[in-house]
């Protein structure tokens, strides 16, 4: 089916207490592995590109790769930018058919990060498209992003954050990180449920990548409905790419070692999905 965008499906999600997962991709077989999970558990997914990605190549790039997918599947998939970092960044996903889009405000002042998110959202609603923003900082490196050493997000600013933007979902700081954590991240659990009391729209959890499943099934009983891996994705494509170089080092073929790769993700996806509990939710 063709691509859709993120609102029903985190709706559906919120309402039916499950979560969707949001799989960072950066190549073609990437795009293939999460599509694939998605297929085999018939649940909906999310694929995102972060600015560094669509660097790399652009967007249209990663766009025409998870349109192939999505209209050969027969399960819901979307395709958003995560952590746009620029109101321009996020128009030319937007422009380019992205079904759903995130403005990353969130290293500005309170009204600075408000004023850029509603810019974006304006533009977005006018063809449907959701948004998602963030308030607090998620710590950690990714790519190029420092998210620095994070501030929690406050539940009395995230209401009047989602009230005067009109944002269809959020992401809050809540003491993950982008990355490879050195020890077990400390999650407050209770603001995420004081967050939810007084925020509707869907939250969303970022840094996912070696948080506890258990910790992850916990912060969606209070309210998650999308939860973001991307490090972990890339440990598992690099480790199936080097376990097939270090058996057959006289490889010349990218097919070959680029197949493990993409094997490794998908069957890491498909374990995230039941954490998830998006299996058959499609
Ligand atoms: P991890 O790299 O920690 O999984 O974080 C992913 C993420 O939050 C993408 O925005």
């Amino acid at each position: 089916m063709a691509l859709v965008t993120t609102k029903e499906m985190l709706l559906k999600a919120q309402k039916e207490n499950y979560a969707v997962g949001a799989f960072n991709v950066e190549n073609m077989e990437m795009v293939m592995a999460v599509v694939k999970a998605a297929e085999e558990l018939n649940s909906p997914v999310i694929m995102q590109t972060t600015p560094s990605t669509v660097k790399y190549a652009d967007v249209e790039y990663f766009l025409a790769n998870a349109k192939v997918a999505a209209e050969k599947a027969n399960v819901p998939v979307a395709m958003h930018l995560d952590h746009g970092n620029s109101f321009e960044l996020a128009m030319k996903a937007f422009r380019a058919g992205y079904t759903s889009v995130m403005i990353d405000g969130s290293h500005s002042e309170f009204d600075e990060n408000i004023a850029i998110t509603k810019s974006v959202v304006d533009a977005c609603h006018c063809a449907g498209v959701p948004v998602e923003a963030e308030l607090g900082k998620v710590g950690g490196k990714e790519d190029d992003l420092d998210g620095g050493a994070g501030g929690y997000t406050d539940p009395a600013e995230a209401k009047e954050f989602v009230e005067r933007t009109g944002v269809d979902s959020l992401a809050v700081a809540i003491g993950t990180a982008h990355g490879v954590y050195k020890g077990e991240p400390k999650l407050d659990i209770d603001r995420l449920a004081e967050i939810r009391e007084v925020v509707d729209v869907p939250l969303v959890l970022h840094g996912t990548s070696g948080v506890p499943d258990e910790t992850v099934s916990k912060c969606i009983e209070r309210g998650i409905c999308k939860v973001n891996y991307a490090t972990d994705l890339r440990i598992a494509f690099s480790k199936g790419v080097k376990e097939y170089l270090s058996k057959d080092s006289e490889v010349i073929d990218p097919k070959k070692y680029n197949a493990l790769g993409r094997e490794y993700v998908k069957e890491y996806v498909k374990s995230k999905m039941l954490v998830c509990k998006s299996n058959n939710r499609a």
